[in-house]
């Protein structure tokens, strides 16, 4: 039986894709912002933790991304596991994480990785390969032989859910769709329809 809590439903099918489905990157969410253009704009991003509060990836903050949510913090993500029949949509608002919880994260990333967080401008466009080697060696030369700090411009984003769609594929004439919304006193309400396949 799934508990009421929203989390606790998510934790049991991330669970079961994540044993099914490791090397297929489970962990990988569609994020989709508002964009300056007031346009939504959807891209994929790796879930790297998840709590009670909500989900956690990162990020470069000057990044589109990264700017439309300060713009806009309501997003949208998107889990598609379509070997399980299942799909969940999470609506929310992203909060920036604290600077030493993304620092701890960094410091445990291989060194290649922290390196690309220094050398990428995300959203920008670069001349070529070449540009982009370049500016990481100059990174390679200017840390060698210390630690890599975190760049300022480079954290974590938690999304504080507001409603989740559990969708669950049965056969191919109807899927069931398990609704969560968040009420005012911060408990969940929830409904179930068994709704036609319309494709
Ligand atoms: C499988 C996969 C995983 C990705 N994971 C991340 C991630 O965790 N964080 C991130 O900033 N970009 C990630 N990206 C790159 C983004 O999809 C995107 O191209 C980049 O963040 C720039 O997006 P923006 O210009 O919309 O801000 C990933 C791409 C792929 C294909």
């Amino acid at each position: 039986m799934i508990d009421h809590n929203p989390m606790q439903h998510f934790h049991k099918w991330f669970y079961e894709a994540d044993e099914l489905y490791k090397d297929r990157e489970p962990n990988a969410m569609s994020l989709t912002t508002i964009g300056l253009d007031n346009y939504p704009k959807s891209r994929i991003v790796l879930l790297k933790k998840y709590t009670w509060e909500g989900f956690i990836f990162f990020t470069n903050y000057e990044s589109d991304k990264g700017l439309a949510i300060t713009l806009n913090p309501k997003v949208c993500l998107l889990f598609n596991w379509t070997h399980s029949n299942r799909m969940i949509q999470v609506s929310g608002k992203a909060f920036k994480i604290a600077k030493e919880v993304s620092s701890n994260y960094f410091d445990l990333r291989p060194r290649e990785s922290q390196l690309g967080a220094w050398t990428s401008q995300q959203s920008q466009v670069i001349a070529s390969r070449n540009v982009l080697q370049d500016r990481f060696s100059k990174f390679e030369n200017q840390f060698k032989n210390k630690e890599i700090p975190k760049p300022e411009f480079w954290g974590g984003y938690l999304i504080k859910p507001t409603e989740f769609h559990f969708h669950q594929t049965q056969d191919q004439e109807f899927r069931c769709q398990e609704s969560y919304y968040l009420k005012e006193d911060y408990s969940w309400s929830k409904d179930t329809q068994i709704r036609l396949n319309t494709y």
